[in-house]
């Protein structure tokens, strides 16, 4: 066949193929719309990071309490969400049941109290037989599970991956998307395959939001097997700023910020570049025991206003130089968030100049520095700081117009 004739077969064959696949993964009976609740990252509290298996129903109290009256609440944080190792059994009748040492009120009632400090509540479960605790999975309960979840006041369901044999991640995640959305409840979904099945393929229309990577670990650069640190994670994010957006956010899971493994300079980096990647700020930390330090990194409101814009556009890294990195996400109304981060052993000073911003070379802008909240006015050209080591220096540039 001669070459232009093969090229047009081609195009025309594109033409024909490219909405079969496109469609490939959209459906699989998931007719109902998917709720729009997590127009913005999702912002609370996960009690996996900081307390594993050893979690109750006191802990979870005193962490709703210091969320409403810390001023977490106010910053935003509104979910409450009891990872693994809350499920004991299931009743004759298959219901599942909490454990009764642990949560001796029931779940309900924890829903009950955590709404009435003005939040949401949120449980986790499983796609397999069991969840990764060895607690009862929802495998073959799903609809019966988001059934009890709604009546029990459950507004944010993290869904696991564990025990899942050689089953589809899409069909399993579709089937309980469907149960929840069928439940009469609005309720969140957070996919947690660990980014294994591609969920950047089928993920955005089935949940709100997808773990993109193993588990986080409390450290900086220092990996363990299954559990990765900081560095590891943040490197696994860079490629994948095209699939996030309103409704549908790419999760490089939750935050480490005041579990004690990091200095304050490294967890503002980390919660400076999770800002940037539009991630569901979950903090992982004990709330209710909290510093200062850690309490003023996780209410940082102009970094929190840099996750949650309303655009959803994820950071892009626009400059990889050995350890000197430029982040930048494009704001709402013209404005950009820009992390200049140093993960050598000394401090640097760094540059972003406007080309690299996409704006013109004699354009006037405002810089704030959303950590010192210094602000530099009328800046031309490029913006240059000093950067401590493993640090961030954030900045919101306003162009004047
Ligand atoms: C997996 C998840 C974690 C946590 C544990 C609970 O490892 O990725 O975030 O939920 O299971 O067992």
């Amino acid at each position: 066949m001669k070459p232009f004739k093969l090229l047009a077969l081609l195009a025309v064959t594109a033409v024909i193929v490219a909405p079969v696949v496109a469609t490939a993964h959209e459906n699989l009976g998931l007719d109902t719309p998917k709720p729009k609740i997590a127009m913005t990252p999702p912002m609370g509290w996960n009690s996996w990071n900081k307390f594993q298996c050893n979690i109750d129903e006191g802990k979870v109290r005193a962490v709703a309490d210091a969320m409403a009256s810390s001023g977490m609440k106010d910053a935003g944080y509104q979910y409450v969400v009891i990872d693994d190792c809350w499920q004991k059994t299931r009743s004759a009748d298959g219901t599942i049941q909490a454990d009764p040492e642990r949560f001796p009120a029931g779940i309900k009632a924890l829903a009950d109290y955590v709404h009435s400090k003005g939040l949401k509540f949120g449980l986790y479960s499983d796609a397999g037989a069991k969840t990764c605790g060895g607690r009862p999975g929802s495998r073959g309960y799903e609809f019966q599970d988001a059934r009890t979840y709604a009546s029990w006041g459950v507004d944010y369901l993290k869904y696991d991956w564990c025990y899942t044999g050689p089953s589809n991640a899409e069909a399993n995640y579709t089937t309980m998307a469907k149960a929840l959305r069928e439940s009469g409840r609005d309720i969140v979904l957070s996919i947690c395959e660990w980014g294994d099945n591609k969920p950047r393929e089928w993920a955005a229309n089935i949940g709100h939001q997808w773990r993109t990577t193993g588990d986080i670990r409390d450290s900086w650069g220092k990996d363990e097997g299954w559990s990765h640190s900081f560095l590891w994670i943040l490197d696994k994010q860079v490629d994948l700023w095209p699939d996030s957006g309103p409704n549908h956010w790419n999760d490089p899971d939750m935050l480490e910020v005041g579990n004690g493994g990091m200095t304050a300079t490294e967890y503002r980096a980390h919660f400076s570049l999770w800002a940037m990647l539009a991630a569901p700020l979950i903090a992982g930390n004990d709330l209710s025991t909290m510093t200062t330090e850690t309490h003023d990194i996780l209410t940082n409101k102009d970094v929190i206003a840099i996750d949650q814009d309303v655009l959803g556009q994820q950071a892009r890294r626009l400059v990889k130089d050995g350890d000197f990195e430029v982040w930048v996400r494009p704001l709402k109304g013209g404005d950009r968030a820009v992390v200049l981060f140093n993960r050598s052993e000394a401090a640097k000073s760094m540059s972003v100049d406007w080309e690299t911003l996409q704006m013109p070379d004699g354009l006037k802008a405002d810089v704030k520095d959303l950590w010192s909240k210094a602000v530099a006015k009328n800046v031309k050209g490029k913006f240059t700081a000093d950067v401590p080591s493993h640090g961030a220096v954030m900045v919101r540039i306003t162009p004047k117009v």
